[in-house]
């Protein structure tokens, strides 16, 4: 089966660290991201996959080449983002099955252990135009809904609304019959959320919704790419990609950890970091060459390259940019972020319960 892996977004939620690095390309637990899907997407029969990509286009050839986790490998990429729905469109240029054949369309920022082979069985059995993988969430406020009825046909596309009628939401994993893509608009920016489904449902075409609520994250947000990460390095979520066996941490090639440090959570050390003594690092991903150090405590944070936090500093949900650095003393929580290449002079910031 051919997929499209759509990952030309910008990313913006997850600033600074995309700043340099689109999303899928982001080391997670240990790899760049997408390996995670590839693998995966391997593992559930997929043999190639077109990358539809837009913001910095060219590093996801050079990350991956033209075959990497079983898949072959091709690139279309739009020279002004055309939306989810105009990026699945364009891409479908290079793909090779027939008008009939289902193909597998993947967001680049999901984690997912759902049944793939089930979802796309549902597919072929409905003779469906599309089928959507739905997972089911505790706050579906917080998301636009996607009820069925009880034949599993989508009946709409709900905006997000403080009252949903279901805990269904989209979970970014499609099976479109090759033909039933060609219905979207050539060279126009289109979202499939918005546009596409619900133009598919109004038009009659058969939409059908798989409805699985296995381990799913979309790892769009700071915390969100942090708890993905955390949870791949403890094994929640296992994956062929993983290049170490789960634990509470995952330390790379040339990583120095002190001996009397606590490291744990599911924390991944990057290549050639540093991990001072008596420095207690929880659930945090450290790329690589970052520094913590000495009585430092660093807890569901990203530290990017070469970033450093400094003697005794304090760092609870916090981003830092690459080569940035958080001098001694600050504390730095609630999602705070700063920005690639700044440096803070020792305690400039500190929390107090009413700051
Ligand atoms: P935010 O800016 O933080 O919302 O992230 P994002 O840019 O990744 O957007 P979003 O999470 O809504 O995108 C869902 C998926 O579609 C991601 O895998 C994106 O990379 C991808 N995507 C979004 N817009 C485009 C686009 O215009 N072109 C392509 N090729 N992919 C897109």
């Amino acid at each position: 089966m051919e997929a499209i892996l759509l990952v030309g977004g910008q990313g913006t939620r997850l600033r600074p660290l995309t700043v340099s690095t689109p999303k899928p390309l982001l080391p997670t637990a240990g790899v760049a991201f997408l390996a995670h899907q590839l693998a995966r997407a391997h593992a559930e029969g997929v043999t190639r996959i077109v990358f539809a990509t837009s913001y910095r286009a060219e590093m996801f050839e050079a990350a991956f080449g033209t075959h990497a986790h079983g898949v072959d490998l091709a690139y279309v990429s739009e020279d002004e983002p055309l939306g989810t729905g105009g990026a699945i469109r364009n891409a479908a240029r290079a793909l090779t099955c027939g008008p009939d054949d289902p193909v597998l369309i993947l967001n680049g920022d999901i984690l997912s252990g759902h049944d793939v082979r089930a979802q796309v069985k549902l597919h072929e059995q409905a003779d469906a135009a599309v089928t959507l993988h739905l997972t089911r969430v505790d706050d579906p406020s917080r998301f636009g809904c996607v009820p069925t009825d009880d034949q599993g046909r989508v009946t709409a596309f709900l905006e997000k609304t403080p009252h949903p009628v279901t805990n269904q939401i989209n979970a970014g994993c499609y099976v479109f019959r090759r033909s039933a893509i060609d219905t979207i608009p050539e060279d126009e920016v289109v979202s499939v959320e918005r546009e596409t489904f619900p133009s598919l449902i109004a038009s009659g075409a058969v939409v059908m919704g798989h409805v699985e609520s296995e381990y799913w994250l979309d790892v769009g947000t700071p915390e969100a790419f942090v708890q993905g990460s955390r949870d791949l390095v403890l094994g929640t979520l296992s994956s062929p990609a993983m290049p170490g066996a789960p634990g509470e941490r995952l330390t790379l090639a040339g990583a120095s950890v002190a001996p009397g440090a606590v490291v744990r959570g599911g924390t991944t050390v990057g290549r050639n970091a540093v991990i001072e003594a008596g420095a207690t690092v929880i659930g945090s991903v450290l790329l690589d060459d970052a520094h913590v150090a000495e009585g430092a405590t660093v807890r569901d944070s990203v530290l990017g390259r070469g970033a450093r936090a400094g003697h005794g500093a304090v760092l609870e949900g916090a981003i830092l940019g690459d080569g940035a650095i958080v001098g001694p003393g600050n504390e730095l929580r609630h999602g705070l972020r700063v920005w690639p290449g700044i440096e803070l002079p020792p305690t400039a910031i500190r929390f107090t319960p009413d700051s």
